[in-house]
């Protein structure tokens, strides 16, 4: 699997510092390297159920982060590109299992008729399967192209970001907590296990793809957990906030569905200020880092709270 072209890093200048031009060098790469290896030849359509959840839509927040935090630690930017495309499906196979029926219960996404509305619940079930099979597969390549320590280190932080003690078992809180009022500790606890998980997870999986000092690595993982949290204080506003067609997803649902939120709990002003201090802590934990460049996190930081979708 050679993913169409692998960027060796996008060429800054301390100086001036590209952020768009950043982002779309970065995308087009993931995105080249997910049609490349998603779902191809998946029997029946299961391929195009998997082709369907992953490609065409999605802000593809977590592999920039990868990729970000990879460049930062100078690490190996073939490990990044897999890293990068691994979580962004497991993140794909965590929305078709929350959109289903049994979930949330949700027929739009990405701004399309969800996977199981599309697909049946079967389909959409066994989509999320593969997907999940898949990221680990991308882990692990056999061409050498990704030394074999790295492999692990990368798959177990990848397994410990989406299972029990992640986004899985941040799923089972949510759903156990509908028409409950948490205390914010519960919350907090909810958000950082249902979302937050993965997107530190991208973080410390792009600087497992390089050497990366405590102190760094350290940094990483408050920065990571900083922006995991704020995502999804974001998203809770964003329920609330925006409309359907700007989220392309159904807006209100939380409050409709009784679902605990950062909004609930605090109010949409604490929440706004909520995000913003864990922004603080995001840029602060970079200059702490000791990392020589870190402008492509700190935007990402930046673009995470100061969002619209
Ligand atoms: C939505 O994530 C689901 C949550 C974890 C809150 P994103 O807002 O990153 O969704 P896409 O990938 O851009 O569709
Ligand atoms: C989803 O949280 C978190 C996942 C693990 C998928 P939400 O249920 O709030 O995500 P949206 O709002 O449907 O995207
Ligand atoms: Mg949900
Ligand atoms: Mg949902
Ligand atoms: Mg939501």
């Amino acid at each position: 699997m050679s993913g169409g072209g692998v960027s060796r890093g996008v060429d800054v200048g301390l100086s001036a510092f590209d952020f768009p031009a950043w982002c779309r060098s970065h995308l087009e790469c993931v995105e080249q390297a997910l049609s490349d290896w998603v779902g191809q030849d998946a029997p029946h359509d299961l391929g195009q159920a998997m082709r369907y959840a992953v490609l065409d839509g999605g802000k593809r927040l977590r592999p920039l982060l990868v990729r970000a935090a990879q460049e930062a630690v100078q690490g190996l930017p073939e490990a990044s590109l897999r890293a990068a495309c691994s979580v962004e499906l497991i993140h794909a196979y965590s929305l078709v299992h929350d959109d289903m029926p049994c979930m949330d219960n949700d027929v739009l996404r990405r701004g399309k008729p969800t996977v199981h509305v599309q697909f049946g619940e079967a389909g959409a079930l066994l989509a999320g399967d593969a997907l999940q099979a898949l990221a680990f597969e991308l882990l692990t390549p056999d061409d050498g192209s990704v030394p074999d320590a790295m492999q692990a280190v990368l798959c177990r932080l990848l397994a410990r970001a989406a299972g029990s003690e992640g986004m899985a078992g941040g799923q089972a809180i949510d759903l156990a907590s509908v028409g409950k009022v948490l205390s914010e500790e519960q919350l907090r606890r909810m958000h950082r296990l249902k979302t937050g998980a993965l997107l530190q997870g991208s973080v410390m999986m792009g600087a497992a793809c390089g050497a990366v000092d405590e102190p760094a690595r350290q940094a990483l993982c408050r920065y990571g957990a900083a922006v995991g949290l704020a995502f999804q204080v974001v998203d809770d506003i964003l329920d609330v906030v925006a409309d359907s067609s700007t989220l392309g997803k159904t807006a209100g649902k939380d409050a409709a569905q009784d679902k605990p939120t950062y909004v609930s709990l605090l109010g949409l002003e604490r929440s706004r200020r909520h995000a913003a201090e864990l922004l603080e802590e995001a840029e602060k934990a970079l200059a702490e880092s000791g990392l020589a460049d870190t402008r492509a996190l700190l935007a990402l930081a930046r673009m995470v709270v100061e969002r619209s979708h």
